[in-house]
């Protein structure tokens, strides 16, 4: 009998397993259970799976913690497999596969749960990790009674749950072995009604790392192109939109910046160019990705030097912590080098961020972390915009920021603040690829 059907009335749609309950896990879980599911979650951290029994939710995204708490009925967390592989045939594998010193994916946990589960034929493991072309097969060799399939996530952190319930397109990946457990996780999505790829598994693996490669191309390519154009008197944010209407371009992931970070870029293009590596072929296009990267960092260094000479001694701000706003991940996060790296130099650091700070205070040594944006600005030779969280728009520059600053300088890393209207305050102002010639002229309608 279809497994959809084998349980009775209201709970006829299939319910699933998830294996690790981190950001990604925790979204699947709850999104699966506002979908209807019976939803059994396993981490093997004790108080982490105790704080979700309770009602709270160890991480930071907007709208998970409603969802967890309207599908509570429908969501069981235990630290044991067991349970869930009684209850749940598709077990979601959602654990981390963080980068080695190597730069190849660290695929220990996600060996542990396959070994967990065994050789179940009852079973289909669901991968949900990111991990290298080629490891599904891997596996699959192994534990040939267990059943597996790709299903990548494409999820972004601040937009996750929206994301999850909206994709672009689900992937879905698997052996003809499979098919019949592949069938039932495109099921699973039906609701969303979204486009549904179905191919092999080695090529569900590539769509993955493929997709975040491209984009992390994307953003070192605009911060290039907003690198000539400081040099040249171009206004990247104008190219960038000249650019994005061309449909085979398109407008997203075009804004320059101090480079992108996070847990998957960093860690996903590093892993598909060691992974081309490993297979023979020198991946070139991707090192630069890299390197670009990189050395985007190093130039809001050298926009605060042009200014204040050496910074011995120098009192610099860094508003924002987390790599991106509407989360407290710090995960490659850009201000971590960028205060180690201006500490180095011999300034002085305070930072402020709306929700990372805490988590950062140990990852950020010698760094003075405050509890406002006032805080931190006070007596600041120069501020770096470094994550651009609205409530820095709602700031008073002119006013409150510039009275309590030494120097009034902002390195605006994001292009996020009004800049012409901050210089007509009094600051100097460097965005990203936005010479103030550009500044200063009106902008066309
Ligand atoms: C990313 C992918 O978008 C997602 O599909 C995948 O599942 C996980 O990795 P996320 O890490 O949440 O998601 O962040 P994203 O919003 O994609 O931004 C990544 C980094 O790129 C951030 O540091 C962001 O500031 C930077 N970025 C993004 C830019 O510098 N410019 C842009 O135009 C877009």
């Amino acid at each position: 009998m279809d497994a959809r059907f084998s349980a009775p009335g209201a709970s006829a749609l299939e319910p699933i397993g998830v294996v690790g309950c981190g950001w990604v896990g925790l979204v699947t879980a709850a999104s699966f259970a506002e979908l209807g599911h019976a939803v059994h979650c396993r981490d093997i951290v004790t108080e982490r799976v105790a704080a979700l029994e309770r009602g709270e939710v160890p991480i930071h995204e907007p709208g998970l913690s409603d969802l967890l708490e309207r599908n509570r009925d429908r969501l069981h967390f235990t630290t044991d497999m067991p349970p869930v592989l009684e209850r749940a045939q598709l077990l979601f594998c959602c654990v981390d596969t963080p980068p080695t010193y190597s730069g190849d994916a660290d695929l220990s946990r996600v060996e542990r749960v396959v070994d967990e589960i065994g050789d179940s034929q009852r079973h289909a493991l669901v991968m949900k990790s990111t991990v290298p072309v080629g490891t599904g097969h891997a596996i699959a060799r192994r534990h040939e009674g267990l059943g597996y399939v790709s299903n990548p996530e494409f999820l972004q952190e601040g937009s996750a749950i929206g994301d999850f319930m909206r994709p672009d397109r689900v992937v879905i990946g698997a052996r003809a072995e499979s098919a019949a457990f592949a069938d039932r996780v495109a099921a699973l999505y039906d609701p969303l009604e979204a486009p549904i790829v179905r191919t092999d598994v080695a090529s569900a693996e590539m769509i993955k790392l493929a997709s975040n490669a491209f984009l992390a191309t994307k953003i070192s390519f605009i911060n290039e192109i907003a690198n000539v154009s400081e040099e040249l008197g171009a206004d990247v944010a104008e190219v960038a939109r000249g650019m994005g209407l061309d449909e085979r371009i398109g407008p997203k992931f075009l804004q320059a910046g101090i480079g992108y970070g996070g847990s998957c870029f960093p860690k996903d293009v590093s892993a598909l160019k060691q992974l081309a590596g490993n297979s023979g072929y020198h991946f070139q296009l991707l090192t630069a990705v890299i390197e670009v990267n990189e050395l985007q960092k190093r130039r809001t260094v050298g926009k605060l030097k042009k200014h204040l000479g050496s910074l011995v001694g120098r009192e610099i701000a860094l508003l924002g912590v987390a790599f991106k706003p509407h989360t407290d991940d710090v995960r490659e996060a850009t201000s971590l080098v960028l205060a180690a790296r201006l500490i180095g130099e011999g300034a002085s650091v305070r930072v402020y961020d709306p929700v990372a700070g805490e988590h950062a205070t140990d990852l950020l040594p010698g760094a003075q972390v405050c509890a406002s944006a006032l805080e931190a600005v006070e007596e600041a030779d120069g501020v770096v915009l470094v994550t651009e969280w609205p409530e820095f728009r709602e700031l008073d520059w002119a006013g409150e920021v510039r009275e309590r600053m030494t120097t009034p300088l902002i390195v605006d890393g994001r292009n996020f603040l009004d800049g012409a209207a901050l210089v007509a305050a009094g600051f100097s102002y460097e965005g990203v690829g936005r010479p103030r010639a550009a500044l200063a002229a009106p902008s066309p309608a």
